[in-house]
């Protein structure tokens, strides 16, 4: 057998990272997919699953949207599969229902506490039922993932419903449908229809997968205040080619829309008890500004970041408006003000700002806080010696991709020191580039700031993203927006004043009417602008009926769907900030909300539960909404089915791939032969797994020792079982009893809560009932070769079940990771380019290489290209190697 070189094989020089299709389950049982996804395809050789429809069903009235999924899927094999139901869905909406019919049998979920659901799904796991927690994240949306065991010759179909307020930006609402069949489909369709009582202005549909051929199909029609939109191609039409089995549907799919503006007081509707304000006049005139934008220079921006910083400040100076004044602030561990004063928007100033900009470089490290002051310092200095014109309103947009590690570090010091000095004068606005920042903190200072944060996704638009931000917030019309209901006729209403209202944006107030017989709804509107405005008006009760003549655009409650939507996500906001009593009483009213319109929010989760009828066994499944900034689901906190692969192989290395990011890392370790190592350790479940290395036969004087796993020993606590795997045979021991498995023969043995299967000289499959897979693989060594011996390889197949307290070398891993790798630049070996890796905070050199995978072919496996993290993994685990040796291999403390 070939010597296992596997640090660094191969040249690459790449740039962008490329990764093999790595999800292959050994066993051809497992997986095949269905409906609206991006599972990767599996190697099912002839085992088929058919999607035969997927239809996408979207009501909007009056900018709420209620999009229904459906997707079934036929399982055309003569033995059971798993079948995967991948949605992606927006960020802003909510799921609101799910259900699944298998074999003519509807299960629906249900909505409970996130606390609750999680308790019923660690029941589910420790009375060793399988149960499936599926959440991630992605730049514009979240999927939402379920799979299920589907008997032979039988159909499942699911349903999937959201519900989302479309947001007005830029002039425009934006529906936007992901849409990854991945096969040919029976029948595809997409249908909208689009109710707006004022009247709709203009309406785009596109899509980013509709060639020329497709575009005929897509239909539109518009009428006054009502759009149809549909979409649905033929299984032949959808064809790459004419006899390709390949798609084309894939990709997202947009209805862009504005209504129109007759009214400036805008529109009001009463429906049902509840009614909702919408405003934004159509032709104030917008007021001047006041902008200083703090620029983070620390040494983590250098690169692509700060290359993309200088190129949207030439497009955003070129762009301020000639009255208004700015400034420019470039901060790392110390602040440098480009002028001392806030300067009008010259074209003389800002040819002299662009060219400032085009030289900023980096150093240093961030304080944040320093910068933020500073910036207030000069607006509101400017502003009390009456240098800013009159009416003129003042914000500061901060850009930073990084944490506060220089100066004032405390963030919560930090954002004390900011709102007392901002004071309510001024609008902060956060803009985090990146991942490896706490990106909660600054939404929570932009909040308590009047402002709002956004993240710059670290892609080769970010220039346009940062530009597409400053757009949104370039013209003021409006500040100190008040909007008045009648006090006693209305409760719970959703937030009435407004810093500002911006060109392109608006503003939405809704409430409940303790009062259901109003004929007479008077409401008021007053801000500052240009000039002050006062806008009086009055609306009365609409009948549902002779409002939605239609039935077919209307889900009835959509007005108090919407309250009830507005409000959540204010209460999930004002969760950020605010004592700790406001807190509490916003998180319970937030819960209560939740659960009563079956809202799936960060506080709830939706449960599924599928009895199963051969084993006792049932499926648990849990939806989750992910929160921007959230702690574990800041960016990968990804526990897809199948989104993530741990292994670790050959002598040792361990890739850990990460599929949200498309991208892989490895390294190795490297120790004397004999010790032991924890791999896995979930003191939930219960389940452990540690290896022991062994070394080559014989070492060459003066050459590197080389160590390989030579024996795993897992443990499931709960259910005290234990098995010991070595190169030379499988012992699994149970109260007392022992059963040696060999692996000479094919065998499949199943005990109390587990089940391990032998496929002869080659793997064993370890699974869990509670579904935590394992493989392991048996490498054999010609017996003569002079250095080296049999050894073992392990990989993680499976461990979304196990508990967010998972760890040890691989199992740390398991709930996902955040890092950042950029600034390539030539290595030791001009092939393999290093890069700088951002990581939990701190910055860890790497190299790209390869590693090897084993699963397909056992012989030579496959090439995994990879970023290397040198020194035993130093900077990418926990603490360091050492603290992961164990003294026994059964130990699970
Ligand atoms: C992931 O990598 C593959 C292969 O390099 C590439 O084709 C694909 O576009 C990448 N996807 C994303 C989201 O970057
Ligand atoms: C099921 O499929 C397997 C493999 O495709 C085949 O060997 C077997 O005969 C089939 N069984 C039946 C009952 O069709
Ligand atoms: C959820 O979906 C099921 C099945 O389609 C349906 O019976 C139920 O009424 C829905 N629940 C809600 C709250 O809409
Ligand atoms: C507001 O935006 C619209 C386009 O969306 C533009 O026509 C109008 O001039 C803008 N008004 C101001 C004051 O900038
Ligand atoms: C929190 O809720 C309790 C009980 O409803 C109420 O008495 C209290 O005033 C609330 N506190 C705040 C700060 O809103
Ligand atoms: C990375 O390597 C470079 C040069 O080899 C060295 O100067 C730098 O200190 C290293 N950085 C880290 C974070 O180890
Ligand atoms: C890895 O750790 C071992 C044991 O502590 C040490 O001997 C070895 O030098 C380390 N390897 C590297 C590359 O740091």
């Amino acid at each position: 057998m070939a010597r296992l070189e596997v640090l660094l094989l191969l040249c690459v020089c790449v740039l962008t990272v490329s990764h093999a299709a790595l999800l292959l389950s050994p066993d051809a049982t497992k997986g095949s997919e269905t409906g609206i996804h991006e599972l990767k395809k599996q190697s099912l050789g002839d085992v088929k699953v058919d999607v035969q429809s997927v239809t996408v069903n979207c009501k909007v009235a009056s900018r709420f949207a209620h999009t229904v999924m459906i997707s079934k899927a036929m399982n055309r094999a003569n033995i059971s599969q798993e079948v995967v139901f991948d949605v992606e869905l927006p960020k802003t909406a909510f799921i609101t229902n799910f259900s699944m019919v298998i074999e003519g049998v509807t299960y629906v979920g249900e909505v409970k506490e996130k606390e609750k659901a999680e308790k019923q799904y660690q029941q589910a796991v420790s009375q060793g039922h399988t149960a499936g927690l599926v959440r991630a994240s992605g730049r514009k949306m979240e999927k939402f993932s379920v799979s299920v065991n589907i008997a032979a010759q039988s159909d499942v179909t699911f349903t999937l419903t959201y519900e989302e307020l479309l947001q007005r930006r830029l002039g425009e609402y934006e529906l936007m449908i992901r849409v990854k069949p991945k096969q040919l489909v029976q029948k595809f369709e997409i249908v909208a229809d689009i109710y707006e009582p004022q009247g709709i202005a203009f309406l785009d549909a596109y899509g980013t997968f509709i060639t020329n051929d497709l575009l005929p199909l897509l239909e539109k029609t518009v009428t006054n205040n009502k759009a149809h939109v549909s979409f649905s191609p033929t299984l032949e039409q959808q064809r790459t080619c004419p006899s390709c089995e390949g798609t084309l549907i894939d990709g997202d799919f947009f209805i862009k829309y504005d209504v129109k503006r007759d009214k400036h007081i805008g529109d009001v509707q009463i429906v049902n008890g509840y009614f909702v304000h919408f405003f934004a006049p159509s032709d104030l005139p917008r007021v001047p500004k006041n902008v200083v934008f703090v620029i983070d220079r620390s040494y983590s921006m250098e690169g692509k970041r700060i290359q993309q910083t200088r190129e949207a400040l030439q497009t955003i100076l070129s762009d301020i408006h000639s009255n208004d004044y700015f400034n420019l602030v470039l901060f790392d561990s110390s602040v440098d003000l480009w002028k001392t004063s806030m300067i009008p928007a010259t074209v003389e100033n800002i040819e002299e700002a662009k060219k400032f900009a085009s030289q900023i470089s980096v150093r240093g490290a961030t304080d944040i806080n320093q910068a933020v002051l500073k910036a207030t310092d000069l607006l509101l200095q400017d502003t009390s010696n009456k240098e800013l014109p009159d009416n003129s309103v003042s914000m500061i947009i901060l850009l930073t991709d990084g944490d506060p590690t220089s100066g004032m570090t405390d963030r919560k010091q930090i954002q004390e020191n900011v709102h007392r000095v901002i004071d309510g004068k001024i609008t902060l606005f956060c803009l985090g580039f990146g991942y490896s920042l706490d990106y909660n903190f600054l939404e929570v200072m932009a909040q308590q700031n009047d402002g709002l944060a956004r993240r710059i996704y670290e892609d080769s638009d970010a220039a346009l993203q940062l530009k597409g931000f400053y757009n949104e917030v370039a013209s003021p019309l409006l500040s100190e927006v008040h909007m008045q209901y009648p006090a006693n006729a209305v409760d719970s209403l959703t937030q009435s004043h407004f810093k500002q209202l911006f060109n392109g944006s608006e503003i939405v107030v809704s409430g409940r009417l303790t009062d259901d017989d109003l004929d007479n709804f008077l409401f008021e509107v007053s801000a500052q602008g240009l000039n002050d405005i006062n806008y009086q008006g009055k609306a009365s009760a609409q009948e549902w009926n002779a409002l939605f003549p239609d039935e077919e655009y209307i889900f009835g409650d959509f007005i108090e769907r919407l309250w009830a939507y507005l409000t959540i996500q204010q209460l999930l906001q004002k969760r950020g900030s605010g004592t700790a009593e406001e807190k509490a009483n916003a998180t319970a009213e937030a819960i209560a909300l939740s659960l009563k319109y079956s809202f799936v929010t960060p506080l709830t989760s939706m449960v599924v539960t599928k009895p199963q009828r051969d084993q006792e066994a049932e499926d648990t499944f849990i939806a989750e909404k992910l929160t921007e900034g959230g702690g574990r689901m800041l960016m990968l906190g990804c526990w897809g089915l199948a989104s993530f692969l741990y292994l670790v192989d050959g002598d040792p290395h361990f890739i850990i791939e990460v599929e949200e990011l498309n991208d892989t890392l490895c390294f190795n370790i490297d120790d004397t032969p004999g010790t032991i190592f924890n791999l896995v350790r979930d003191p939930v479940t219960g389940i452990v797994v540690n290896g022991q290395t062994i070394g080559d036969k014989k070492v060459e004087p003066g050459s590197k020792v080389h160590t390989y796993f030579g024996r795993f020993g897992i443990v499931q606590e709960k259910l005290g079982v234990r098995v010991e795997v070595t190169t030379q045979n499988i012992v699994v021991s149970q109260d007392g009893r022992k059963t040696m498995l060999s692996w000479s023969e094919t065998r499949t043995l199943r005990s109390l809560g587990m089940e391990l299967q032998v496929t002869k000289d080659r793997s064993l499959t370890i699974r869990m009932k509670d579904s935590a897979k394992f493989v392991i693989i048996l490498h054999r060594v010609w017996k003569k070769h002079p250095y080296h011996q049999d050894f073992l390889g392990f990989y993680t197949l499976d461990s979304h079940l196990l508990s967010q307290r998972v760890h040890g070398l691989l199992g740390q891993f398991y709930h996902g990771l955040q890092f950042m790798v950029g600034d390539l630049h030539e290595g030791q070996n001009p092939d393999k380019p290093d890069a700088i890796m951002k990581i939990k905070g701190v910055e860890v050199n790497v190299t790209r290489g390869w590693q090897r995978d084993f699963r397909q072919d056992v012989k030579h496996g496959e090439g995994v290209p990879c970023w290397f993290v040198h020194n035993n993994g130093t900077g990418l685990i926990d603490g360091t190697h050492h603290d992961y040796i164990v003294s026994g291999i059964f130990k699970t403390t």
